[in-house]
Parts: structure tokens; C-alpha cells; sequence
């Protein structure tokens, strides 16, 4: 039976709580993150994939940064433990403007579906903040549902914040995220990475000499390039 605790069934798919946090660290890990590096997840949620990022990197230094306190407190209780607060101390902070209050800059952002809730409003100002706070060499690593329009409402779009039924993906099309976060002095980069929801990720960075080559794209498949390993999904 998948596990329907609150804390992970509130940030989505219960069912594949643990593949989508897994997969956040593989590709992170990918891209060229490793232990001495500062790490920011926005909205980081019950630490679906915060619980592999604390564990990894050296203390102090993963950040995390979301509005409803209580799902950050159940993945201490529920998860990973008190003993890792003094072990990893990890820094938090539960703010809901969509800003990034910290002072220090980041080697690595990741974003995995929060700009799939956001009207454009809260992308333009999501890719202000990451721009701001990435360090010159840094990467920020992010999801998006493509579509062939982009979304029209405002505001930010939950299954607690429009009417029951109402679609809660907000899609963009891949001109548009390129067009933004150019805006925001970003470069972009769509990856083939697997998602197991459907959504795609992209890379921003400020340099292109941080850009992946195309032949190390092609290696940014993710789980997709082992389906016979793959339980069914
Ligand atoms: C679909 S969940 C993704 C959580 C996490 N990134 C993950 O992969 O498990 C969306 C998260 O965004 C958080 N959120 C909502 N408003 C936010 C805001 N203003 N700033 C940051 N995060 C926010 C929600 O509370 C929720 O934890």
C-alpha cells in the first residue's frame, strides 16, 4: 500500500514519495553536486528529497526554504529524526513570498514542482529571486509541465488554494521559460532526465561555460535509460 501519511501525500503522489525525492538527489548528484557545496531547495515540502541532500552534505550547509512549517517538523518526526538537527544542522526558513531570505549564495537551487503551481507573475519573480541568490558558478536545477499554451491564472496554484477539480498544473511553453528566466539574466537548458509525473527539467545557469555539451545532456536520462531495472510504476 503506498504511504498516505499527511507530510507525503500533501506534496503529491504519495505512491511515489520515495522515487521523486531519490531522483532529485541522482540528478543533483549528476549535474556535479557534492558534499562541500551550499544546497537551496525551494519549497522543500516534508523533505521528500531534503531527507537525501541533509544526509549527504557537510553541516549546515542544505537550506530550506517553505511556507507551511508543519510539513518541514513532520519529516523530522516522521522521516529522518531529531538527532540529525545537531548532526547536519540544517537551515530553514518558512517564509511564503516567494523571496530567498538568506544571505549566502548557492552552489546549487533546486525547484522540483513549484514553478508547475505558479502563475507567471510568481515565475517572473521565482527566477528574480533564484538569479539572485545563485552563486556566478552556480546551478539551479527545476521542473515545468510543458504545453502549447502558457498558463493564464495568477497566484499560486494548489489543490488547497482553487476549487476542487480545477486542474492545479500550470503549464508553460518551452519559449516562455527560456524567454523568462533570460529575463532574469538565466541561461536555459531542457534536460531529458526522467520525471515520473510527467513534468521536465530544466537547468538555468548564469554562464554558458556552465551549460552542459550536448553529449553530456544525452547522459542526463535519469531512470529512463534502465527500464528493464525499473519496478512498475
Ligand atoms: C508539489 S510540492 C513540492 C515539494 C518539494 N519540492 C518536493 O519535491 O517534494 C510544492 C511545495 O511548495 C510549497 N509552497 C507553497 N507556497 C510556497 C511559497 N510561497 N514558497 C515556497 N514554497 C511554497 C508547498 O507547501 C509544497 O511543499
Amino acid at each position: 500500500m503506498p504511504d498516505q501519511r499527511r507530510h507525503r501525500a500533501y506534496v503529491g503522489a504519495a505512491a511515489q514519495y520515495d522515487i521523486i525525492g531519490a531522483s532529485q538527489f541522482a540528478l543533483a548528484v549528476a549535474c556535479g553536486l557534492r558534499e562541500e557545496h551550499h544546497l537551496l531547495d525551494f519549497g522543500c515540502g516534508s523533505l521528500r528529497a531534503g531527507r537525501f541532500f541533509i544526509t549527504y552534505l557537510r553541516s549546515g550547509h542544505y537550506f530550506g526554504i517553505e511556507p507551511n512549517r508543519w510539513l518541514v517538523e513532520s519529516a523530522f518526526t516522521e522521516e529522518l529524526g531529531a538527532d540529525i538537527l545537531s548532526i547536519k544542522a540544517p537551515n530553514f526558513a518558512f517564509v511564503d513570498n516567494f523571496s530567498i531570505p538568506f544571505t549566502r549564495r548557492f552552489d546549487y537551487i533546486i525547484a522540483q514542482s513549484i514553478f508547475t503551481h505558479m502563475g507567471r507573475e510568481l515565475v517572473i519573480r521565482l527566477f528574480k529571486s533564484a538569479a539572485r541568490a545563485l552563486a556566478e558558478n552556480g546551478i539551479f536545477l527545476a521542473t515545468f509541465f510543458l504545453g502549447d499554451k502558457d498558463e493564464t491564472r495568477q497566484g499560486w496554484i494548489y489543490f488547497d488554494t482553487v476549487p476542487r477539480g480545477e486542474s492545479v498544473a500550470t503549464p508553460y511553453r518551452e519559449g516562455t521559460i527560456t524567454t523568462l528566466a533570460g529575463d532574469a539574466g538565466l541561461k536555459s537548458c531542457k534536460l531529458p532526465y526522467h520525471h515520473p509525473r510527467g513534468q521536465t527539467w530544466f537547468l538555468f545557469t548564469k554562464r554558458d561555460s556552465r551549460l552542459p555539451s550536448p553529449s553530456q545532456i544525452a547522459l542526463l536520462h535519469g531512470l529512463q535509460a534502465m527500464p528493464s531495472l525499473l519496478p512498475e510504476e
